[in-house]
């Protein structure tokens, strides 16, 4: 089901009382928020969290994700996480393909495509992240690059397909304060969209929620979340504070 998602992505960022502490003021500050069925409030904190932040989401209707998952199902891997695990404290979402992953560990397409696989397996919804960088943009590449980094996931079977939320991250908009206009977020989630009706049909298109992310702020959100084809966005920065957080969400 295609729906409208705000997701705060804390990267490597608080330590568990100030993670705890920010999840009570997101919850306090939500409860002057309606959200509707198609709606969905997300937090994805680092490994360490995510026991704690689940109990203390509690019954709430804030949906709770992970930054990164492991390829393999089990095994001699220190260090890493399976789905499994994840699957064990009731993960809704996580995070795949993020850009500061593909840069700094150097994740490869077969990786990506191993840790959809096994969130699927899980039932955990993917949210596979895909964006060109300043070189790629201003070099006139973009559409390539993002065609090229969406159709690894694409030998999905339709059905795991539909379980997919993708998040459109322009590399130069993260963390740069320059966000993408909403013309150009809305110019790639149509292009998207559509590589996607092409390959799984136009219902899976439909159906298929697309987050924009980089440098969105309560500021710029109201009028990227008005286009057509954005779902939604995936936040860093501003999901560290719960006022900007919720300002964010209420843009939608
Ligand atoms: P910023 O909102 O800090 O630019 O980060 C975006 C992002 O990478 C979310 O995953």
């Amino acid at each position: 089901m295609r729906k409208k998602i705000v997701a705060g992505n804390w990267k490597m960022n608080k330590d568990i009382e100030e993670g705890v502490s920010l999840i009570s003021e997101i919850l306090e500050l939500s409860k002057s928020v309606e959200l509707s069925a198609k709606e969905e409030i997300v937090i994805i904190p680092p490994f360490i969290h995510l026991t704690e932040a689940k109990k203390k989401l509690g019954s709430s209707e804030v949906k709770i994700g992970a930054q990164n998952v492991h390829h393999k199902a089990e095994g001699a891997y220190t260090g890493e996480v399976s789905s499994r695990m994840l699957a064990s404290i009731d993960m809704d979402y996580c995070l795949v393909g993020h850009s500061e992953r593909r840069t700094y560990q150097k994740e490869t397409d077969e990786q990506m495509l191993g840790k959809t696989r096994q969130l699927l397996e899980a039932g955990i919804q993917p949210i596979f992240c895909l964006g060109e960088s300043l070189e790629e943009r201003e070099s006139d590449r973009y559409f390539e690059v993002v065609k090229s980094q969406l159709t690894v996931i694409f030998t999905l079977s339709e059905e795991e397909f539909s379980n997919v939320v993708i998040a459109y991250e322009p590399v130069w908009a993260i963390g740069t304060g320059k966000t993408a206009s909403s013309d150009q977020a809305q110019e790639i989630h149509a292009y998207l969209r559509r590589l996607i009706s092409e390959k799984y049909g136009e219902a899976v298109a439909n159906d298929t929620t697309i987050l924009y992310g980089g440098s969105c702020k309560p500021e710029n959100a109201a009028d990227l979340f008005s286009k057509e084809d954005v779902d939604g966005g995936l936040i860093g920065g501003a999901s560290l504070d719960a006022q900007s957080f919720i300002g964010i969400i209420k843009a939608l």
